[in-house]
């Protein structure tokens, strides 16, 4: 069967930045009576076929959310299992970014993480900062509130010390304590397996984006998937708050 053209993305209007809430791991797994982590597996292959194919789509920067700060609470094989896997991924990838030319970086609170993976994503970090083909940023240990309340508290510090007035706090002031200020907000953010939730994900940074929720399992999202929801985003007039005449849609 002939393949679609890409020619249904204007390329120049690719979303730059695009925030995923991978779900759907668990029942893609049971679904195939395997093992759950079997199904995070998969969904970690999902997002590494993805991301030269976001690149290609002239789309700049990726937050993928792997762990949030709320995932503590599952079984503790799980949990386990999931470090394991997110650190094995950061070591094994490493080679693969810097020949691809991707940037990694990681939002959260990462000191809070196993030194095994808190390590392995510096060194990843550090290694990869010069590179400019497409940026993915691993949300792990993530909580919006929690980025919120690190920003507060940052905030506090300054008027406690006599820095700035409580006056003086405002968006710009708390959008610069947020994990990665130089990172644009997302325009996409895209939601797999169905639910219609955020999840305490880039709560702070999102206010604007275009939401994007499809049925399909996050294994199961490639890059047919993330050109229909290139498609739709493109499709989409966004305002902003403000009102946008009938027919200016652009
Ligand atoms: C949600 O699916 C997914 C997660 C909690 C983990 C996401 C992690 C990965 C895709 C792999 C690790 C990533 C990297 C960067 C190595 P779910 O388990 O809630 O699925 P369910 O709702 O079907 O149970």
């Amino acid at each position: 069967m002939a393949r679609k053209p890409l020619v249904e993305v204007d390329l120049e209007r690719s979303p730059k930045h695009i925030a995923v809430i991978m779900d759907g791991n668990g029942r893609w797994a049971s679904r195939r009576g395997l093992p759950r982590l079997e199904g995070h597996r998969r969904g970690y292959k999902a997002l590494k076929n993805l991301l030269l194919a976001a690149a290609d789509l002239n789309v700049k920067m990726i937050t993928a959310y792997a762990f949030s700060s709320e995932n503590w609470r599952r079984p503790a094989d799980e949990v386990g299992g999931l470090m394991k896997l997110i650190a094995h991924a950061a070591k094994v990838e490493l080679g693969y970014m810097k020949k691809e030319g991707v940037r990694m970086m990681a939002s959260g609170r990462l000191h809070e993480l196993p030194k095994p993976v808190r390590e392995q994503f510096e060194q990843d970090i550090e290694e990869t900062r010069n590179n400019t083909r497409i940026i993915l940023n691993i949300a792990v240990n993530y909580g919006g509130r929690n980025e919120i309340i690190d920003a507060a508290r940052k905030a506090a510090g300054m008027v406690a010390a006599g820095e700035i007035t409580p006056e003086q706090i405002d968006d710009k002031l708390l959008s610069s304590f947020m994990y990665h200020p130089e990172l644009p907000d997302p325009d996409l953010l895209i939601r797999t397996a169905g639910e219609m939730r955020v999840s305490n994900f880039l709560l702070w940074q999102t206010a604007y984006s275009e939401l994007y929720v499809t049925d399909t399992l996050w294994p199961d999202f490639n890059k047919d998937e993330l050109i229909k929801s290139i498609v739709s985003y493109q499709g989409r007039t966004r305002r902003f708050g403000a009102v946008v005449e009938e027919g200016s849609k652009k």
